[in-house]
């Protein structure tokens, strides 16, 4: 009998993180929706339910190392072991203070304690349950923002103001994702990183920035990653039309 893969989202509670749960679910995965509040992750796990979808919430703040092994030993204890991570929960952090030249050092730490350090905290805690998997697969939720060649004076994201915050904490979670996949390769861990494209979500509103895309569009790439068959890439940067530069 193929029992039901199991899932796990960070800052799963809204957003694309929400649809990629929303998604995974669809496709018959038991879904974890990690959530810093628990009373959000709650709702949120509520919402897919009530849909028939096999939703549970978890508290998880990935700043918070001791919430993400409570997360890890509750799963083991449950589920025994974990097929998907998506690591998606981000902030972009006040975009006054991350101009590089005048860049609030506060902001920038805590943009990569959320964006990038934060991945890491909920890799290495959920490692042990993912090589339990027969399919294991980590999806980093990253952004074109954090392409270095979409930059250059004729890149995509040159009109952009300079960010040593936002745009750097994707850069350096692009590079954990190679770094990762290198280490994981003869696991069969598949790690792979992920660019939603502009969505219209509670992190894209304040910025004013233009965006063409809902969360759930946004969340395809990740189930995309989430599922590749054994033969899939590890160690790339994707969107919905392919490799993304790096
Ligand atoms: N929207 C876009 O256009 C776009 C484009 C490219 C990449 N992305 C990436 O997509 C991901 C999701 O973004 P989104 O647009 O869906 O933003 P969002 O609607 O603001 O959702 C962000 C999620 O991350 C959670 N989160 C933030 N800090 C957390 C922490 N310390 N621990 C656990 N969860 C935390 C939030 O929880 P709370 O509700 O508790 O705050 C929320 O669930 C991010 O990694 C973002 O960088 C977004």
């Amino acid at each position: 009998m193929c029992m039901p893969k199991i899932a796990l989202v960070t800052g799963a509670n809204k957003g694309i993180g929400y649809e990629i749960a929303a998604q995974l679910a669809g496709l018959g995965m038991t879904v974890l929706l990690a959530a810093r509040d628990p009373d959000r992750g709650m709702k949120a796990a509520e919402t897919l339910r009530s849909t028939g979808c096999d939703a549970h919430p978890i508290t998880l703040d990935v700043t918070l190392p001791a919430t993400a092994s409570a997360a890890a030993t509750k799963i083991a204890r449950q589920l025994g072991r974990l097929d998907v991570l998506i690591n998606n929960a981000g902030i972009s952090g006040s975009l006054s203070q991350q101009p590089p030249g005048t860049a609030s050092l506060d902001t920038v730490r805590a943009v990569f304690d959320t964006n990038v350090f934060g991945v890491i905290t909920v890799t290495n805690a959920m490692l042990p349950l993912l090589m339990r998997s027969p399919a294991p697969r980590i999806v980093n939720v990253s952004s074109s923002v954090g392409s270095l060649t979409a930059h250059s004076p004729s890149g995509p994201m040159a009109w952009l103001p300079g960010s040593a915050a936002y745009a750097t904490s994707k850069t350096a979670l692009n590079a954990l994702t190679v770094q990762y996949a290198k280490e994981l390769r003869e696991a069969g861990v598949l790690v792979n990183a992920a660019d939603p494209g502009g969505c219209d979500t509670d992190l894209t509103r304040p910025t004013g920035f233009p965006v063409h895309r809902t969360a759930a569009q946004g969340a395809a790439i990740a189930v995309r990653l989430a599922t590749l068959g054994p033969d899939g890439p590890t160690g790339g940067f994707f969107n919905d039309d392919g490799p993304v530069p790096w």
